[in-house]
């Protein structure tokens, strides 16, 4: 004999909000209830239809999946998408291995004829002002609501801990720029050019990043770009010092001068090769 399982809900009007869902008999702790059924999106297709009802803009039948996709209720749904919002619920989603499924489970005994309700926490992409939490407004009438459906803001904790997790990542990500800066083969001159402070690390990055040949060729062209600088140097120098043998000033103005004055001629050659 086959025993046909009963359902644990039964759909009627909420008190709360339109249509709610409600044990149909006492539904045990931990008892997977149903499954939160509907078309898959993307987030861009869900953007794209929201909102359905012009009346209630801010009425959602979506349920997001840690798998980026986004569960319609509104398309191929099933009684899930009745069940409505509180900021103390007593079911909560559970999501299967991959996070391509979610279910609605009991998080606690539930009585027959108690509303079925799951806190929504919805994310948002935008700043959360008091307007939005007013669009979002929670009706369920909790001692600890919140006021809105709207997902809690992260404790300071958790903002200090995002930021350090960012950190992390940022730092892991220079060692791997390191690493691979360190790995590549380059000669002993574009090396030199490479440790002088003008050299930035995205000049280093796209070195490294280019095919063997090209980046061979572009350390080449370095060197030659080098050797003409170090005969350029060596030549003014020189002069600088003939000068100077002549002149009756204090050493520091002197100096200050030279700066100068190279600081002028790097300008004019700048220039001078870009006409070129
Ligand atoms: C998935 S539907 C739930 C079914 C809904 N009662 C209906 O009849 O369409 C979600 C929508 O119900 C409303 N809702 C659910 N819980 C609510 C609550 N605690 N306070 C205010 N509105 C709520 C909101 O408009 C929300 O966007
Ligand atoms: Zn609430």
């Amino acid at each position: 004999m086959v025993t046909q399982r009963q359902p644990w809900h039964v759909v009627k009007p909420s008190k709360l909000h339109g249509n709610g869902v409600f044990a149909l008999r006492d539904i045990p702790s931990g008892t997977r209830i149903l499954q939160y059924a509907g078309k898959r999106l993307t987030p861009e297709q869900a953007d794209a239809l929201f909102p359905v009802n012009p009346d209630e803009p801010f009425h959602t039948f979506f349920f997001a999946l840690s798998n980026g996709k986004i569960v319609d209720g509104g398309q191929g749904g099933n009684d899930s998408r009745w069940i409505n919002h509180s900021c103390a619920p007593n079911c909560e989603g559970h999501e299967n291995q991959d996070g391509s499924r979610v279910f609605i489970v009991a998080m606690r005994d539930i009585a027959a004829g108690e509303e079925l309700l799951y806190d929504y926490s919805l994310v948002i992409d935008d700043e959360i002002t008091e307007e939005l939490k007013q669009n979002y407004r929670c009706l369920c009438g909790a001692a600890q609501c919140r006021g809105t459906m709207i997902a809690p803001l992260p404790s300071a904790e958790e903002r200090a801990q995002a930021a350090a997790d960012e950190l992390r990542e940022v730092a892991a990500e220079l060692d791997a720029e390191m690493e691979q800066a360190r790995k590549t083969p380059v000669k002993a001159k574009a090396k030199k050019a490479a440790a002088r402070p003008k050299a930035t690390p995205q000049t280093d990055k796209d070195v490294s990043n280019l095919p063997q040949e090209s980046a061979e060729q572009k350390n080449s062209e370095s060197e030659i770009e080098e050797d003409k600088k170090d005969k350029k140097e060596k030549k003014d120098k020189k002069k600088k010092k003939e000068k100077s043998k002549n002149k009756d000033k204090k050493k520091s103005k002197d100096k200050d001068k030279k700066a100068d004055k190279k600081d002028k001629e790097g300008k004019k050659a700048k220039k001078g090769r870009k006409k070129e």
